[in-house]
């Protein structure tokens, strides 16, 4: 029979991926490894299973210990995992800026969750790791296993990830890259790569605002700017980052991180955080420079479902003023309005409404031509100026249906036509109707256009 005894089989030997879209215009090859595929979902698992067993290989451990962590919600994760299956309770200590989703499954492995804030400084006693450090010394037989300055971390990843990587390239990597968060993953894998041929570059990708870069560079500890890609970068230097197996950091930003991670499902069907998207960017930047013969491996730390209302949510982005589309639609536009809710996307009247109500109508929301709607079929158009006329003429206009006075209907475009041809029809007419899957879905005008742009 091939089966397991339990999941913590399954941790480790994750796949090399070769990347075939998103490195467009590369020579080098470009692998990731895949530790989203591990049974918690992130490259963590590693590190979770080998502190316990560390912990109860050095004597610090007894059974029904309280297991306590400061996490961003990964080695929690890996953690709890572990831990259930070994017979210990975990307490996660977690910031605000930590997604629902990790706090929700970690809660559904068994474990308990504080959150506390992100914007406590290092040295309050309300910071994260300190609050994590404070409890595991007052509450009884607990232990915190400090994933920032227990060699068991990049031990592990010395023991398992460096050979993995060596042994599926059969040696040929030129190049590595991962994230520092705890200095793990990229101080315990490039230990072991560099014993086995010291001329392979290891690059560390660490978010814009990160203190690390500064720090390698010219020894001095500046203070981190707010950034969102998660569990990653420092503003301070854990035990378990060893800078000297690192050549080079390269600093990303946000956006490019995310979109990143965006392309990466789309291009690739490789559903990543954003601490994967920011690595794959700094592989693409290194591979970009490197000729067919090299060997680059970058990786992916955890899987995308991890940040659905994060970085994969579009209204999350929108919020975050990141969001960058590689085509505008008229659906966009459309959906702005809706959004801003100042207008609704459509207003319409019926052919049998009267000239009176088509007024009020306008004048109640500032409109000046509006489509008029049989059911789903738009039958014309009616215009202020030409029904304000018509009055002044003869007050009895007023209750007459507007179909008397209505033109010929605006052009009908689908909704996922791009904005241009929307720009270009509405030189020649003042608004066209957008229709989405057969049904009309919104007015655009000139002004929704510039408003949108
Ligand atoms: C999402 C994510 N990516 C990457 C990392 C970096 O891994 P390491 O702690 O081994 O440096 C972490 C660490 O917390 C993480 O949570």
């Amino acid at each position: 029979m091939k089966t397991y005894d339990n999941v913590l089989q399954l941790i480790g030997h994750t796949p090399l991926v070769r990347l075939n879209h998103i490195t467009e215009g590369i020579q080098a090859q470009v692998f990731v490894k895949l530790e989203s595929l591990n049974p918690g979902g992130s490259v963590k698992d590693r590190i979770g299973v080998a502190m316990l067993e560390a912990a109860e290989r050095d004597g610090l451990i007894t059974p029904g210990a309280l297991i306590i962590e400061p996490t961003s919600g990964n080695t929690g994760i890996g953690l709890a995992l572990a831990a259930r299956l070994k017979g210990y309770n975990c307490l996660f200590i977690m910031t605000d800026k930590a997604s629902q989703e990790r706090v929700r499954y970690l809660k559904a492995l068994g474990a308990d969750v504080l959150i506390v804030s992100s914007a406590a400084k290092m040295n309050s006693p309300e910071y994260y790791w300190n609050t994590a450090k404070r409890l595991s010394e007052e509450l009884p037989n607990a232990i915190m296993l400090n994933q920032y300055d227990n060699p068991a971390n990049p031990a592990t990843h010395e023991l398992t990830t460096g050979p993995e990587i060596w042994s599926d390239t059969d040696g040929t990597i030129t190049h590595f890259i991962a994230s520092i968060g705890t200095g793990g993953t990229i101080s315990g894998t490039a230990r072991f790569l560099k014993n086995k041929n010291p001329s392979i570059t290891v690059i560390a990708a660490d978010p814009v605002g990160s203190s690390i870069k500064t720090f390698k560079e010219t020894g001095r500890l500046v203070e981190a700017l707010p950034y969102l890609i998660e569990g990653v970068g420092q503003e301070r230097i854990p035990g378990n980052l060893d800078l000297n197996v690192i050549d080079e950091i390269i600093n990303i930003t946000d956006k490019e991180a995310f979109m990143t991670a965006r392309a990466m499902a789309r291009q690739e069907g490789i559903f990543c955080g954003g601490s994967s998207g920011m690595n794959v960017a700094a592989a693409l930047r290194v591979a970009r420079l490197l000729p067919k013969e090299a060997v680059v491996v970058a990786i992916v730390c955890d899987t995308g479902e991890r940040y659905l209302s994060k970085h994969h949510s579009d209204e999350w982005l929108t919020e975050k003023d990141l969001l960058e589309k590689d085509r505008l639609m008229l659906r966009d536009v459309v959906s702005a309005k809706r959004t801003r809710g100042v207008l609704p996307a459509l207003i319409s009247l019926p052919s049998d409404a009267t000239v009176q109500e088509a007024l009020s109508l306008m004048s109640s929301y500032e409109v000046s031509d509006l489509p008029v709607i049989d059911g789903d079929q738009l039958v014309g158009t009616i215009r202020e100026n030409k029904l304000m006329s018509a009055v002044i003429e003869d007050r009895l206009v007023l209750e007459r249906p507007v179909s008397r006075y209505m033109e010929s209907p605006a052009p009908v475009v689908d909704a996922h036509q791009d904005v241009q041809t929307g720009i270009n029809m509405l030189r020649n007419t003042p608004m066209i109707v957008v229709s989405e899957f057969g049904r009309l879905s919104g007015v655009v005008t000139r002004h929704d256009v510039l408003e949108y742009l």
